[in-house]
Parts: C-alpha cells; sequence; structure tokens
C-alpha cells in the first residue's frame, strides 16, 4: 500500500466531513468551473464531478495527483505548488480547498493568488482544523510523549493565521468581499486499530515518524496509543474545522 492509499483510507475519511458545506459554499453561485486546490486522492473532485462541476484538481504531490488521475478521468489534473498557481487570470468561478491552506507558507500571497484565478463574482472556500480541539491526532502526540520518545513536531506556518478574525483579515486584505468563518464540529468514528494502522501508513509529516521506530519503540508507542484511545471507542473522536468562504 503507497502512503497515499494509506491517506486516502485514514485522513481522507476524517476530512470527507467538510466536503458537503465546502461545497456548498463554493458553489454558491451554482457555477461550473471548480478549482479543487491541493486536491489530495479526490474526496472534493469526486463530489463536485457528482454534481456536475467542470473540475481542475491540483496538488503539489505527485503521487497524490496520480491517484486522483487514475479515479476521476473526467477531471483536469495539474501539479501545483502554493502559494503560486499555473493558471491566466480570472479562469474559475468557484474554488475549494479541503484542509490546504494550512500546509501553505505565506498564507497571504496564496490567498492573493487564489483570487487572482477567480472571475470577479467568483466563491472561495477553504477548511483547516482547529488544532488544539483535534483528540483525532493529538492522540498520536500524546502517545509518542507517554512513551519517552524524543519528538520534535515540525513547526506549523499557519499557526499565527488559523483563528477565524485573523483569516477573515487576511481574505480582506487579499481583496476579497463577504469574508466569514464558520466552525464545524463533529465526532469521528472509526476502528481505532484501523487509525492507527492509517495514520502511521500515511507517513505524513507529524506522525509518519512512528513508523520509522525500531519495533519494539513502535510497539510502546501504540501501548500508549491504545490506552489513550479506547474512551473514543463508541463515541468517536472530537475533532474541529472551520470554514472560510469569500467572494472576489
Ligand atoms: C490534508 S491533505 C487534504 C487533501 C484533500 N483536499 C482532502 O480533503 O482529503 C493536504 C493536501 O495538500 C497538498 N499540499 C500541501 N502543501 C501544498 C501546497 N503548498 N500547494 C498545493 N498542495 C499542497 C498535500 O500534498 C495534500 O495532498
Amino acid at each position: 500500500m503507497t502512503n497515499a492509499e494509506a491517506y486516502d483510507r485514514g485522513f481522507a475519511h476524517l476530512s470527507s466531513h467538510t466536503v458537503g458545506p465546502l461545497l456548498a459554499t463554493a458553489r454558491e453561485n451554482g457555477a461550473p468551473r471548480l478549482l479543487d486546490v491541493g486536491c489530495g486522492t479526490g474526496v472534493v473532485t469526486a463530489a463536485a464531478l457528482a454534481l456536475g462541476a467542470e473540475v481542475t484538481a491540483v496538488d503539489a504531490d505527485p503521487v497524490m495527483l496520480e491517484l486522483t488521475a487514475r479515479r476521476h478521468p473526467y477531471a483536469t489534473i495539474r501539479p501545483a505548488v502554493l502559494p503560486d498557481l499555473p493558471f491566466e487570470d480570472e479562469v474559475f468561478d468557484a474554488i475549494a480547498g479541503n484542509f490546504v491552506i494550512n500546509h501553505v507558507p505565506e498564507t497571504d500571497r496564496a490567498l492573493k493568488e487564489l483570487r487572482r484565478v477567480l472571475r470577479p463574482g467568483g466563491t472561495l472556500a477553504l477548511t483547516w482544523w482547529k488544532a488544539d480541539e483535534m483528540t483525532a491526532t493529538s492522540v498520536f502526540a500524546e502517545a509518542i510523549t507517554a512513551a519517552r520518545i524524543p519528538y520534535e513536531p515540525p513547526p506549523r506556518p499557519f499557526s499565527g493565521n488559523d483563528t477565524p478574525r485573523r483569516f477573515v483579515a487576511l481574505l480582506e486584505e487579499a481583496g476579497f468581499a463577504r469574508a466569514a468563518v464558520d466552525t464545524m464540529r463533529w465526532r469521528h468514528h472509526v476502528d481505532l486499530a484501523a487509525w492507527w494502522t492509517d495514520v502511521v501508513q500515511a507517513g505524513g509529516p507529524r506522525f509518519g515518524m512512528i513508523g520509522r521506530q525500531p519495533p519494539e519503540i513502535r510497539e510502546r508507542i501504540r501501548a500508549h496509543y491504545d490506552r489513550l484511545a479506547a474512551p473514543y471507542a463508541r463515541e468517536g473522536f472530537p475533532v474541529c474545522a472551520y470554514l472560510a468562504h469569500a467572494v472576489r
């Protein structure tokens, strides 16, 4: 199984929860030409195609793009690394980015670039996680710490911009109108053993290090994960995301 396939089974299942509200907001004007930015394995692309949109999907990761291209031959797939986009001005009616803006350096420049490729009146919708309410992932960081393994997670470049107030200000500075941020909370219901396997195998920047540990250390982390995750087996992990939307 590739990292992208593990991502698809685990994280994409978690992030698919916001696809409905994201697309409802992004496609408020019913307009057809949609950019799925940071498409990953294509959860937004799939839903947008089903709604009849003409979808262009971009991502920085060629393995993700390859999987999305294979699954969704009716979408246009392009490599792109925000804050830059390989498109002419004003070519999209709507842009949807599900959990990508939190990975992008230079949020302000990325928002200006997203605005550039939107036509006047076009809509933007972006989601990101509320990091301090993400039990579904913080349980891994807690397990690593409880196992007394040195852990230096990568810095979060987005953390200075991740509050609704700050993000609305950034959208307005980039030239967007009607900027607002909604909050979504839900429970992530998942088999705890499958969640462990999928998160570790996805090999992401925060928890990929678990898979690189020697087996005895991995088992130590796993034992703490089992203990810390057990209270959520029935009710699911509490998670929280923001949905920002604005109009050009
Ligand atoms: C958390 S995943 C979300 C994927 C998908 N939107 C979903 O909802 O499942 C973040 C995606 O953003 C991509 N990404 C990260 N940084 C990026 C950047 N600077 N420009 C474009 N894509 C980026 C990653 O490769 C990954 O596929």
